[in-house]
């Protein structure tokens, strides 16, 4: 019989589990789109307090929770400080700019982090007509490309208090928020208290099939909403979808620390492998990057024969290639990852 799969690719990948599915089918549900769904409505009150924010909103993924919110700070024209790697610049097919018409201004580390000295350089407060006003400053926290980078909370805060000197908001793409804090042992509402609004994902580590929430005051969150139906994001009977949330929150927040421990043994293979290296360094989380450097192997040769020995991760332009553990990697799968890579890739 075949292995079963390692899939690495993404912590998206997760399937509902026999319980998550009985919480889904037994929901209680309404009309989301009048304010009926008790389970959503349960759920954004949830997050709400959970982020110690006025208020929060449910929506069906990352990019939505980041786009509504980018809409709801901003008038087109306005700039938008991010960094160039961040998932709002680079990975949501340009609605920044079709969707709110801004402009993004780049700074960053390769590690995601922002100088606040590059940041306060960048930032347009005065009244020239030359420049685009800076009304945002976006930070991701894990950082997904700087290799699920934890944004240290002395980063945060400087950025923050400048920020509030300039008087420019704050934005915190938080879609694996929980795997920083869960890491650092932090409050997720500390690290959301040095931003105006927040997002989380749901439907990464966390493992629920769909869904995202952004949380801030309540008139963003007045705004959101009203976005989220002008970009055809509101749902009806949703609760099938927040009871998922819900549960996930419940259950699967504290063991994001094993993907934590599965990703550093994999780093810890990786790297000890005298044709790998790890670019991005050790992993802070859930995401491992490598590159090899063979003289028979290229890596996309080499994620084809993992693929060949149905062991799945992404390759990125053909330079460096990504694992991410989540709810259905085991440490034993981990061990299979490193037998297949250590007879694809030899010595
Ligand atoms: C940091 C970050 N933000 C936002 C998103 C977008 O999430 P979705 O795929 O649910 O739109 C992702 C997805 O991978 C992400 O990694």
């Amino acid at each position: 019989m075949p292995s079963e799969i390692v899939d690495l690719r993404s912590d998206t990948v997760t399937r509902p589990g026999p319980e998550m599915r009985r919480v889904m089918a037994e929901a209680e549900v309404g009309d989301d789109v009048f304010g009926e769904d008790p389970t959503v409505n349960a759920l954004e009150e949830e997050m709400a307090a959970f982020f110690e924010k006025e208020a929060a909103l449910f929506v069906a993924s990352g990019t939505m929770a980041n786009q509504v919110s980018l809409k709801a700070h901003t008038q087109p024209g306005d700039e938008v400080v991010a960094h160039p790697q961040a998932h709002i610049v680079r990975a949501e097919s340009a609605a920044g700019a079709a969707i709110s018409g801004v402009q993004f201004r780049m700074v960053g580390n390769p590690d995601g982090t922002l100088d606040v000295s590059e940041v306060e350089a960048v930032l347009q407060t005065g009244d020239d007509p030359h420049f685009a006003p800076t009304r945002l400053i976006c930070l991701e926290n894990t950082h997904n490309f700087a290799g699920g980078r934890i944004i240290p909370m002395e980063n945060i805060e400087a950025l923050r208090e400048l920020a509030l000197r300039r008087g420019v908001a704050m934005h915190l793409d938080g879609a694996r928020l929980l795997n920083a804090c869960v890491a650092q042992d932090l409050r997720p509402a500390k690290v959301a208290a040095a931003f105006d609004s927040v997002t989380l994902c749901f439907s990464k580590g966390l493992g629920a099939p769909v869904g995202s929430i952004v949380a801030g005051e309540a008139g963003f969150i007045r705004r959101c909403r009203r976005y989220r139906k002008m970009f055809g994001g509101a749902m009806r009977q949703a609760g099938i979808l927040a009871a998922a949330a819900r549960y996930a929150m419940d259950r699967h927040v504290a063991r994001l620390a094993e993907d934590h421990a599965n990703a550093r043994r994999l780093a810890e293979g990786l790297a000890a492998h005298p044709h790998i290296s790890l670019p991005r360094g050790m992993p802070d989380t859930n995401l491992v990057f490598f590159a090899v450097d063979h003289p028979q192997v290229t890596l996309e040769q080499l994620v084809e024969k993992l693929k060949q020995q149905r062991v799945l991760v992404i390759g990125m332009n053909g330079r460096v290639a990504r694992a991410v553990t989540h709810l259905d990697v085991s440490p034993e799968q981990i061990e299979r990852t490193m037998e297949c890579i250590h007879e694809a890739l030899p010595r």
